[in-house]
């Protein structure tokens, strides 16, 4: 076993180049914000202790990342003022107090890292060395310099207001993820002073102590994976890198992706082989779908679970529901919160669920609203079916008992009961129990007027369509105003 890790995630910044109201590490790749990528990376790598320095909008960025990984898996140091990357680390010192191991650093804006080049990274800072992250970008600009001696080795890092002409002509940039032995990065901090053309504590400054008292090894990543976000650009840019890893990691797991580009996925989704995800599927939060579906264009599923074979045609929005096996739903089918469909329910276009079980078999295939609703198995719910789930002051609930037959256009007044095997006609509004087994009908019993549209036809001198309409004379709002009035 390697020495125990501790992980400080400097977060402090606003990103003023984002030009938003919120913090820049709460802004999304893949549907997260970004401030979970390196907390996750942290506890992948088995860190001990995650320490988030933050700065801005402190409550709302703790807010975020307890929501994904619970209370207590991070602490936080609050960097109310920044003065620099050594001056972040420096307010979460006093947390690392009893730390005797590996401390690792990462930014909350550098979402594309990977536990591969970190494990890379520990693996040499193992050695008891202060190992860093390098990167050769198109353009240096804006990044420190890694200066190296003749022979080869690290001497120090500058930052680019600081260089000098020859080292501004450095290829080689400080991706500024380092790892090495706590006591020593802790220790030097204390030695850091503002004594640079920006006035500010620079954590590179501890680079040059390593350089003279441990030694210092770098690992070259690609730009890609180094990348920080700064603006809405480079955000653009992180999240179409990060979705294609994970349709990647899909397709690599057996499951077709028509159009990988067009595939939103929040990472923890899971999906089973042999499963088809169309174009523009967005599949978020904690949402698992088993295999052999079929997911069509455009569908949106946010923390469901999906049985397998189950088959979601065009533009169908699912949230907090559970489908069983073998279910076809849509095309534009709404599954809203508490839904749970058992195995081979069907629920047609525009047809909206909430709160409502469907026992096996069940079908709703045409514009219904099934809300507050317990339905059984093998019901069918003719189309236009309403249950009337509110009466503006209170929810009421609807049961539709197994067999149950509801003929289209009816309206379920609830509280109330359609009893096991009954029919309810079609048109009817159901406002009192049904037994079971029998049949209910609210309609007016219909009646035929003998001759009555002959003699209509007769009194308008032909039928509706027969007759060419006169040429009317071209209205003006004047002309309408004076017809209204007579
Ligand atoms: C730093 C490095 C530079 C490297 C670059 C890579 C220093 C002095 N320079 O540049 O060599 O090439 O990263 O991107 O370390 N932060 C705080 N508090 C602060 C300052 C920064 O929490 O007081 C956080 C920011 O929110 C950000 C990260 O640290 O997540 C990096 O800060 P940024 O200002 O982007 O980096 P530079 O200091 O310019
Ligand atoms: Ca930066």
């Amino acid at each position: 076993m390697s020495a125990p890790l501790a992980t400080c995630i400097l977060a402090a910044g606003l990103g003023t180049r984002m030009k938003s109201a919120h913090a820049k590490v709460l802004h999304r790749v893949a549907g997260r914000p970004m401030i979970e990528y390196p907390v996750a990376l942290a506890h992948a790598l088995g860190s001990e202790q995650v320490v988030c320095v933050l700065g801005h909008q402190a409550a709302e960025v703790q807010a975020a990342v307890e929501d994904r990984f619970g209370k207590g898996q991070i602490a936080v140091a609050i960097q109310a003022e920044q003065h620099g990357t050594g001056h972040a680390v420096q307010q979460a010192a006093p947390l690392f107090e009893d730390h005797r191991g590996l401390l690792l650093v990462l930014y909350g804006d550098v979402p594309l890292l990977t536990e591969a080049t970190l494990t890379r990274l520990i693996d040499t800072a193992s050695a008891g060395i202060l190992a860093l992250i390098t990167f050769e970008p198109e353009s240096p600009r804006g990044y420190g310099r890694v200066v190296r001696n003749e022979a080869g080795k690290v001497t120090r890092i500058v930052e680019e207001k600081d260089c000098s002409d020859a080292e501004r002509r450095i290829g080689e940039c400080n991706a500024g993820i380092y790892c090495g032995p706590s006591r020593f990065i802790l220790e030097s901090l204390h030695a850091l002073t503002p004594d640079n053309a920006q006035g500010e504590l620079y954590l590179t400054d501890v680079v040059e102590m390593a350089a003279h008292e441990l030694a210092v090894a770098t690992i070259l990543a690609s730009a890609e994976e180094v990348m920080g976000v700064n603006d809405r650009v480079e955000l653009a840019r992180a999240d179409r890198v990060m979705r294609l890893r994970l349709a990647e990691r899909l397709m690599r797991d057996g499951v077709t992706v028509r159009d990988p580009e067009r595939l939103y996925l929040e990472p923890g989704v899971v999906v089973g082989r042999d499963t088809e995800l169309g174009p523009g599927v967005e599949l978020r939060g904690r949402t698992a779908i088993g295999e052999g579906c079929r997911i069509e264009a455009g569908v949106v599923i946010s923390d469901c679970t999906v049985g397998s074979r189950v088959h979601v045609k065009p533009y169908c929005v699912l949230g907090e529901s559970v489908v069983g096996d073998d279910a076809h739903l849509g095309p534009v089918a709404h599954l809203r919160p508490g839904t749970v469909l058992d195995r081979e329910v069907h629920l047609g276009n525009f047809v909206e669920t909430k709160k409502t079980r469907l026992g096996r078999g069940s079908k709703a295939n045409h514009l219904s609203y099934l809300g507050d609703a317990e339905i059984g198995a093998g019901v069918n719910v003719g189309c236009g079916t309403i249950t009337c789930n509110y009466d503006g002051y209170t929810k009421s609930k609807t049961v539709i008992e197994d067999g149950a037959f509801i003929g289209s256009d009816t309206q379920l007044v609830a509280p109330v009961t359609v009893g096991k095997g009954a029919v309810v006609a079609a048109g009817t509004t159901v406002t009192e129990d049904v037994p079971a087994g029998a049949l209910a009908l609210t309609r007016p019993k219909q009646i035929a007027v003998a001759g009555w549209a002959e003699r209509k036809r007769a009194r308008m001198g032909g039928a509706p369509e027969s007759k060419p309409k006169p040429k009317k004379p071209r209205k003006t709002a004047a002309g309408r105003r004076g017809r209204r009035r007579k």
